[in-house]
């Protein structure tokens, strides 16, 4: 009796152990479940598996791992969101966890990521940045009030492409997005600074839109100092070299035009008067902080990065954009039609379309949201990264992995999307669905707190640009250019852009 009793303790006991035992190791297995991954090289990772196009190489990914995929690129570990599904769980519920950004090498060049917005760890200095975004700058109010001048700076665009046009002859293209690059650069430098930049009479101006090509240039380069941090110290591309001659230029240029201002404001104030439209520089001149919890007064330094920032982030953005929906429609000349007819009749002949008009242009606006579905122009977003350990979606991501949400794939996410790789604006035609943060299938502009602050300013210019070339000009390609056989790759930097830049032949249209 008593010898059954211990036999039955001690079964108990080892039943009891066991169970813990398994209990734990599950529980463990489970915490620890990383994401799945491609297999990769020693030393490499899953660098090589890239390749040229890495939005379009990860986003083929999903088909086989599923929607969050693990990969090891030089010693950085990255996870890289492929579904709307799985984005919607990010910015609902991880939103906090990712709110930091991965500093690349050449960002560090001059200290730029010390003062810059995009790339300011979430916190105070952060807030007051994007604040002054969204209270002072880009809020409807001071958008309206310039107007004209991004009217003025489009004219100019539609009269240099007209020139061009002309010099080159009827049957040569000329190449778009180098005209809207320049208008958008203009209307910038109109908006910050009251300046225009791309004036070929100005020679600052040309000097810091040269070294401003360069910061595009280096910082969107793949970085091997990036991938192997300790051997930074080699800068074996020789890319933060070129990134600091080029920040270090663009720097003293904007600083002689900061100092310039506040010489001309203290002379305003001592004449008391000069009533001016009052530009970015001046909002960011005039912030006044309460110094507790955020700094009195914005330094110098953090304006004149702030200054080159709005032109990294809005110039090529909104260029790549247009080049792509002019590129998309050349290959449908019925759409081309459709988004004529609807200037013409809204707009009228001979007039010129106003920004007040885009509500009433539904079908331009479903062309610009369905080129930003299918390009985005910044595909993996502003890279950002893991705060602390977490648990996403039951994998395990350990604090700082790089995060990437393929704003490319989701746009091309087969469960959201009817024939997701063909160009159908009429999909929003009566549809709710755009790129403001909310529906998580259309996220050009990301979402979440660290989404875009630039939304309300380039959906403006988006549909101004566009709307006027296509309201001025018929578009045609050459001769010896079939609009089925137009190149369609993509290539990497900063932002993505057309491999091969788009050139089409401008008519002006007569009413
Ligand atoms: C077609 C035009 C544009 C596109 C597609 C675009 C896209 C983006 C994307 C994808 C991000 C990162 C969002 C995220 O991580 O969730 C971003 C951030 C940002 N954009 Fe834009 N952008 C455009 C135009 C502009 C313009 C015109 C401005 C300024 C006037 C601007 C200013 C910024 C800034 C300051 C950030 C950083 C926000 C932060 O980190 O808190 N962007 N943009």
């Amino acid at each position: 009796m008593e010898f059954n009793l211990t036999l039955y303790l001690v079964s108990f006991i080892t039943l009891l152990f066991i169970i813990v035992f398994i209990h734990r190791k599950k529980a463990a297995t489970t915490r620890k479940r990383q994401p799945p991954a491609p297999p990769g090289w020693p030393v490499f990772g899953n660098l090589f598996n890239l390749g040229t196009m890495p939005h379009r190489t990860v986003a083929g990914l999903a088909t086989r791992y599923g929607p969050v995929v693990r990969l090891k690129l030089g010693s950085v570990n990255t996870v890289a969101i492929l579904t709307a599904k799985a984005a919607t769980e990010l910015f609902k519920n991880h939103d906090l966890t990712f709110m930091e950004r991965t500093i690349t090498e050449t960002s560090k060049s001059h200290d730029y990521d010390k003062s810059s917005l995009a790339l300011a760890p979430y916190g105070m200095y952060w807030r007051v940045l994007r604040k002054i975004c969204t209270v002072e700058m880009l809020v409807a109010k001071r958008i309206n009030e310039s107007s004209i001048v991004r009217r003025q700076c489009v004219d100019k665009m539609l009269d240099w492409i007209e020139t061009e046009s002309n010099s080159a002859g009827p049957e040569s293209g000329v190449h778009v997005a180098k005209f809207v690059f320049l208008a958008s650069f203009n209307l910038l430098g109109n908006l910050m600074l009251s300046r225009n930049l791309a004036n070929p009479d100005s020679k600052l101006g040309s000097e810091f839109f040269d070294a401003m090509l360069g910061l595009m240039e280096w910082g969107g380069h793949p970085n091997i100092s990036d991938l192997y941090p300790w051997l930074k110290r080699f800068d074996l591309q020789g890319l933060r070299r070129k990134m600091d001659r080029d920040v270090g230029k663009a720097i003293d240029i904007a600083k002689g035009w900061v100092d310039e201002r506040v010489e001309k404001r203290l002379n305003e104030a001592a004449q008391r008067g000069g009533e001016r439209r009052k530009d970015f520089l001046d909002v960011l001149l005039d912030y006044e902080g309460t110094g507790k919890d955020e700094p009195e007064k914005l330094s110098e330094k953090d304006i004149t990065i702030f200054i080159l920032e709005i032109f990294l982030a809005g110039s090529e953005t909104t260029s790549s954009t247009v080049e792509w929906a002019l590129t998309e429609l050349l290959r449908c000349p019925e759409k081309m039609v459709r988004a004529k007819d609807e200037l013409a009749s809204v707009v009228g002949p001979n007039k010129k379309l106003d920004e007040s008009l885009i509500d009433s242009l539904p079908y331009l606006q479903a062309i610009i949201k369905e080129t930003l579905r299918l390009h985005a122009p910044i595909p993996f977003l502003v890279p950002r990264k893991a705060l602390h350990d977490t648990n996403f979606m039951g994998y395990h991501i350990p604090k700082d992995t790089q995060l990437f949400v393929n704003a490319w794939a989701i746009g091309r996410d087969p469960e959201c999307w009817e024939n997701p790789n063909s160009f159908e604006p009429e999909r929003f035609l009566g549809s709710k669905v755009d790129y403001k943060g909310q529906h998580f299938e259309l996220i050009p502009f990301g979402a979440g707190r660290r989404m875009c602050v630039g939304v309300p300013l380039a959906q403006r210019v988006l549909h101004l640009v566009l709307g006027s070339l296509l309201h001025e000009f018929d578009w045609e390609l050459e001769a010896h250019v079939k609009p089925e056989a137009l190149d369609m790759r993509d290539k990497m930097g900063i932002v993505v852009r057309k491999l091969e830049p788009l050139k089409a032949i401008p008519k002006k249209v007569k009413y």
